[in-house]
């Protein structure tokens, strides 16, 4: 097959209308504020209007096009192997809040596409973990026994109807898939109205803790609330709880796949590296595969169409390819011992909240954060909030890889601000590198009609310096993944202030 046809874009975003809420523009009180229209936000939302609270979602941009509308949709309690490495590191009672907080979620979302018949693609299918790498066996085996002692149905099988030969699988009966945007438009739509919002292009800025808590959007109007739940992906709030050395972000790619051969029932990804992650979806009258993998943490991988080709490869070694229609990428948050954040954003603060680090599992894991935080706020109890609570300590795991992402922070941080030798500075169209201008580091693009934009790449989060993304021509931090458009717009945080811009005309 020749290479890729079309630009990049998630097949969620291509197959749906885009929303226009308001812009606010005034002052407004609501009970509960919610920074960020994701899965996280939207759910929460919609539970707690229906719980009969005046909420207002805030969204930077467009709701829904954040990581919820460039996921691979499987919704699911299988977060790759995770219930052994849980109940050694965390014990098994925890260990049982997550499985139970993620097989609710799943509940839920199936009884509310059940309840307003919503037509979203829905699928209830078996998920596996599957190896081809006879030293993954073992784990598997042992995560089959975890799972099972949690009571998720789990079962060990040496096939699945994937066309091609494996070690070993763990299967879970009764997962599900769906298209994310098609669910949430419709959970979004019964927010408005009563006292209740949504607002779009709405930025905000800071969240002055008083009782009420004030949140301030851009262009100075305040939002006035009792409760605030950040679920803005990257938490936009920097230093209450010091998330920026608590998380770190990975990116990883999904190419969409019209083959000769159908995909088999049930939704794959492998245990081994690197990541290949595997279901259906339908596309017009035809069956698309998607493929997802080639994880790395954001700012620090190889050119992006490294990656696409990779997968395309992986494709091609299966299937006979016909087209490849889709291909985009995202990232999500992760923490340090892979357990979401979900609480109060500091133990001793029981006005803002935060749900965040879903590690990719974020349809189930962000529904489970809507339910928890609803319940926390409404009835001040969730049975699953003790496993999620953001200022636990002495997680064993967790530590290690705390020390090792910040001492990677660190080494970016030094290895940018040292990179002086930058090349030379002709840069031809529709290209961007950094350079050195006028005895500066800056990024430089030039694009098709001829304008050059001239960006200061220090990110404005914490000061580490910026890389150049080739492919979809964006500027990504290494250190905490904030990513910015050729032109210093943000586009992913947790930066919430440009970069400085200059733009020349030829
Ligand atoms: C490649 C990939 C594949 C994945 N596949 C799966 C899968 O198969 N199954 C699964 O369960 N999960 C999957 N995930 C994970 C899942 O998609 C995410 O965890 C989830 O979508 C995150 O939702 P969210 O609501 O936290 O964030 P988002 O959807 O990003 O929403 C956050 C919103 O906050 C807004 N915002 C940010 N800052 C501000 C601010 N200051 N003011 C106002 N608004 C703000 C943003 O614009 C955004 O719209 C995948 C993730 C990736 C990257
Ligand atoms: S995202 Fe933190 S320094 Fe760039």
């Amino acid at each position: 097959m020749k290479n890729f046809t079309r630009p990049p874009i998630s097949y969620w975003l291509d197959s749906t209308e885009r929303t226009d809420y308001p812009y606010l523009d005034k002052d407004i009180d609501v009970d509960i504020a919610i920074v960020g229209g994701g899965i996280a936000g939207i759910t929460a939302g919609f539970i707690l209007k229906r719980r009969g609270l005046k909420v207002a979602i805030l969204e930077v941009d467009k709701i829904l096009e954040g990581i919820t509308g460039k996921t691979t949709a499987k919704i699911t309690s299988q977060h790759n192997l995770i219930y052994d490495k849980l109940i050694n590191d965390i014990g098994e009672e925890k260990a049982r809040q997550y499985a139970d907080a993620n097989e609710s979620a799943k509940e839920f979302i199936e009884s509310i596409i059940k309840e307003k018949e919503i037509n979203c693609d829905y699928s209830v299918m078996p998920a596996y973990v599957y190896t081809q790498d006879k030293n993954y066996v073992d784990k598997i085996k042992k995560e089959v026994i975890a799972a099972s002692k949690l009571g998720i149905d789990a079962s060990f099988v040496t096939e699945t109807s994937l066309p091609f030969p494996i070690k070993g699988a763990v299967r879970f009966e009764n997962q599900a898939q769906f298209h994310p945007r098609k669910y949430l438009l419709e959970l979004a739509k019964e927010i408005p109205e009563d006292g209740s919002h949504i607002f779009e292009n709405t930025h905000v800025l800071d969240i002055k803790e008083s009782n009420p808590n004030i949140v301030i959007i851009e262009g100075g109007h305040k939002v006035k609330a009792n409760k605030v739940i950040i679920a803005s992906h990257y938490p936009m709030e920097n230093f209450k709880g010091l998330y920026f050395s608590r998380i770190y972000q990975e990116r990883a790619y999904i190419i969409g796949v019209l083959a000769k051969e159908s995909f088999p029932e049930g939704i794959y990804i492998n245990a081994e590296s690197p990541t290949r992650s595997l279901r259906k979806q339908r596309y017009k009258d035809k069956q698309m595969i998607l493929i997802a993998g080639e994880n790395h943490k954001t700012g620090q991988g190889k050119s992006t169409e490294t990656y696409y080709n990779n997968l395309k490869k992986f494709a091609e070694s299966i299937f006979t390819i016909e087209d490849i229609p889709y291909r985009w990428s995202a990232q999500d948050c992760i923490t340090m011992d892979e357990i979401p954040f979900i609480g109060r954003i500091t133990s001793n603060n029981p006005y803002i909240y935060i749900a965040t680090g879903f590690k990719k599992w974020g349809m189930s894991s962000g529904t489970a954060s809507a339910m928890i935080l609803s319940d926390i706020i409404t009835k001040n109890y969730s049975p699953h909030s003790d496993v999620f609570d953001p200022s636990r300590v002495n997680i064993k795991g967790g530590f290690t890889h705390f020390i090792k992402e910040n001492l990677n922070v660190g080494y970016e941080y030094i290895k940018g601000k040292l990179n002086l030798n930058v090349g030379d500075n002709k840069i031809k169209t529709g290209e961007g590198k950094i350079v050195n201008f006028e005895g500066k580091r800056v990024g430089i693009y030039r694009d098709t009609d001829g304008k050059t934009y001239i960006v200061d790449t220090t990110c404005t989060h914490m000061t580490c310096e910026l890389q150049w993304n080739s492919a979809e021509k964006t500027w990504d931090c290494p250190c905490h993944g904030s990513r910015f458009s050729y032109d210093g717009k943000i586009i992913e945080g947790p930066a919430q202030k440009e970069l400085e811009i200059t733009i020349i005309e030829d």
